[in-house]
């Protein structure tokens, strides 16, 4: 399917669908700008590049919020200068095959195996082990230079067998990444160690209630918590093209706690109340407890699978929420830390599977309300501050930035692309996380609109 620029939806046509609307909409051009207006003073510590992925189909219509090629968007920062801003497609077959169906396109008609090279690359970038990965939880990730051009799909030599979620966590302590793949076919949930060097160290299928999406996961220093949340696949959906899974009121929803290490038969399950996380902020031992924290949804995608956030939905967006599951009893506790909508939850890298003291999150508001990022204190019974953006400012994904002579753990930067919708362009916004409250040490201007997208790194030179 090749469609024109004429037949591209409007962007604020009543008939586009909310997820190709405004700044969600697609942006058709790869660029790369050298000469960047800046306003403030970008820290001359900062050495590296801010690279963020998102969905931006290429055709410019998509099923789905999730679905589209996937397109980085990046910026080199060095000794207070902004070198260059690009943005470019991850080159998939998904890419070079511009509508295709999907499912044709990776599965063998004879042997109906999947090829997990199929990919949009669309939700994350990563770098471990001297690699920067482009991420989505349906396929192999795609290994990207520096440059944000497309090397090629990595499969750590052939051992990785299933797909890799988006969500991989990186130890500070040992170096290890700590991920898993999930299907809709057996093994529903295979789980992986990479040591710091880039070899897989484990890789354990581990027993689920059934195919269910399992967006993310999280890690404390001595274990593993998974997801088994009542988001079933569902065939006739998938049949319809589409979002192929559906909330299920009969699918008892759980999480496994297991030794960071362990294997199936070692996965403690708690029974908890129906919900689904997208995304996990963290989680950390406390004696007897493994507790985690996460961004809680009460249902989702009940009629509709649509993500649209105004007046109306809002209060259905998710919530800060802690579990404690007690390894010695097997009793689980959970409440809510916030009543404000948030998404796209963040710490510090070096906090993570320690208690973390803070955690950044992106407010879920109407897009008719200026955007804001929250910043939460568990030391302080998880109050919270907030930067606000002002009028027509949306913000995206928060990611910290460490200072590099930190002494306390906000001893940093907040990082996101932030669009203004007067302007109708796209900043990226630095912010000092120790004052929330104050306006961006730096602003750096784009002179292209950065669509709304997922997650991103701060990916320091070595
Ligand atoms: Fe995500």
């Amino acid at each position: 399917m090749t469609v024109t620029d004429t037949e591209r939806p409007g962007r604020f046509d009543a008939g586009t669908p909310w997820h190709l609307q405004g700044n969600n909409a697609p942006i058709t051009e790869e660029l790369t700008e050298t000469n960047l207006e800046i306003v403030g003073a970008i820290p001359s510590e900062l050495q590296g590049r801010f690279f963020r992925n998102g969905a931006n189909p290429q055709t410019g219509v998509s099923e789905h919020w999730f679905i589209g090629d996937g397109m980085l968007h990046g910026i080199e920062l060095a000794g207070g200068k902004a070198n260059w801003y690009r943005n470019r497609y991850v080159k998939t077959p998904m890419f070079a095959n511009p509508g295709a169906d999907r499912t044709e396109l990776a599965m063998d008609s004879e042997t109906f195996e999947m090829d997990l090279n199929v990919s949009a690359a669309n939700t994350h970038v990563i770098a471990h082990a001297g690699r920067i990965l482009a991420l989505e939880e349906g396929a192999f990730p795609y290994e990207i230079s520096p440059e944000l051009e497309t090397i090629g799909p990595f499969n750590y030599d052939g051992k990785l067998t299933t797909s890799m979620t988006a969500h991989p966590k990186l130890c500070p302590h040992t170096g290890e990444l700590i991920f898993f793949g999930y299907g809709v076919l057996p093994p529903y949930f295979t789980y992986y160690r990479v040591a710091a060097d880039g070899n897989v160290m484990q890789s354990t299928e581990i027993t689920m209630g059934g195919p269910t999406m399992i967006h993310d996961f999280a890690v404390s220093r001595n274990h593993t918590v998974i997801m088994d949340l009542p988001m079933v696949f569902d065939l006739e959906l998938a049949l319809q093209g589409g979002m192929p899974i559906r909330w299920s009121d009969d699918y008892q929803a759980r999480m496994g706690v297991m030794p960071r290490a362990g294997q199936d038969v070692d996965v403690k399950w708690f029974d908890i109340d129906p919900c689904y996380v997208f995304h996990t902020l963290n989680a950390h031992d406390d004696g007897d407890e493994v507790v985690m924290r996460g961004c809680r949804l009460e249902k989702l995608w009940l009629d509709t699978a649509d993500m649209v956030v105004d007046e109306a939905t809002v209060d259905q967006g998710a919530r800060l929420h802690e579990w404690r599951f007690n390894m010695k009893t097997g009793a689980v506790s959970d409440r809510q830390l916030d009543d404000a909508p948030c998404e796209f939850p963040r710490i510090a890298d070096a906090d993570a599977g320690t208690q973390e003291r803070y955690g950044y999150v992106m407010a879920q508001r109407p897009q008719t309300e200026g955007g804001a990022v929250f910043k939460y204190d568990q030391a302080n019974g998880a109050s919270k501050t907030v930067h606000e953006f002002g009028d027509g400012k949306t913000p995206g994904e928060p990611v910290f930035v460490a200072a590099a002579d930190a002494k306390n753990s906000d001893d940093g930067w907040l990082m996101t692309f932030v669009h203004d919708a007067v302007t109708d362009t796209s900043a990226l916004e630095i912010i000092d996380a120790t004052d929330m409250a104050a306006g961006p040490v730096a602003e750096i201007k784009l002179p292209v609109r950065v669509p709304t997208g997922f997650h991103g790194s701060w990916i320091a030179d070595a």
